[in-house]
């Protein structure tokens, strides 16, 4: 499974991309404001910090506003822009239209099947069923993602799937076990999934014993 991260804040990015284990990243108007820094700023330099798609969202509601924002995002870097679109009826026809022009999109806000189906159908590069907030609602967000990944398995669509709204590293464990494309993870939860208490307590010994060995 491909590793995102769902951050905006270019500290974190870089931080991760030194891991050596990013494939790309998302990014919404929400994580954009939390950085404090105008839109296009927080986009330039993550394109500059990663090697692999950088999804940005889309705000208007119509779609040419959609298609033109998207334009507009691509001609930082046509190859890693991919522009976020909501999934709506006017951001069917903007994925639609974005596809024609060779720019990528990611479905953003998918919840259900049908979403996703419509979304794959017009062309999205990707979709991203957010698996915690359905969570919230007491629907199990981890079913979704089972069924989509079967649905694009089973017909052979293109489109690859998006674990997103990850809240806990056990979210990133049942994607893997769905066979879904990528997971967009958050930087805390990416710090989670790099521990485990025997690997903390195995280096200690090992430093405990290393540091008995007679100098010569
Ligand atoms: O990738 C989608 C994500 O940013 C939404 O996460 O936690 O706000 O539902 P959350």
């Amino acid at each position: 499974m491909k590793i995102f991260i769902d951050s905006a804040d270019i500290k974190e990015i870089r931080e991760v991309a030194g891991w050596g284990i990013l494939d790309g990243v998302t990014t919404n108007p929400s994580l954009v404001c939390k950085t404090g820094r105008p839109f296009k700023e927080c986009v330039q330099d993550i394109l500059a910090a990663v090697n692999g798609p950088v999804s940005v969202e889309a705000v208007s509601t119509d779609s040419s506003g959609m298609i033109k924002e998207g334009e507009d995002w691509a001609k930082l870097d046509p190859d890693k822009v991919t522009v976020k679109i909501p999934m709506t009826v006017e951001g069917l026809k903007a994925v639609c239209g974005l596809t024609e022009r060779s720019i990528k999109t990611n479905v953003t806000l998918v919840f259900s099947m049908n979403q996703a189906l419509l979304a794959s159908r017009a062309g999205a590069t990707f979709i991203s069923p957010f698996v915690g907030r359905l969570d919230d609602i007491s629907q199990d967000g981890m079913d979704l993602i089972h069924d989509i990944v079967g649905m694009i398995d089973d017909y052979g669509f293109d489109t690859e799937v998006i674990s997103a709204s990850i809240r806990h590293p056990l979210h990133v464990i049942e994607s893997i076990r769905a066979g879904c494309h990528i997971a967009t993870i958050p930087y805390d939860i990416l710090l989670k999934m790099t521990k485990h208490p025997l690997t903390d307590a195995g280096i200690k010994k090992f430093y405990e014993d290393y540091q008995k060995i007679p100098r010569t």
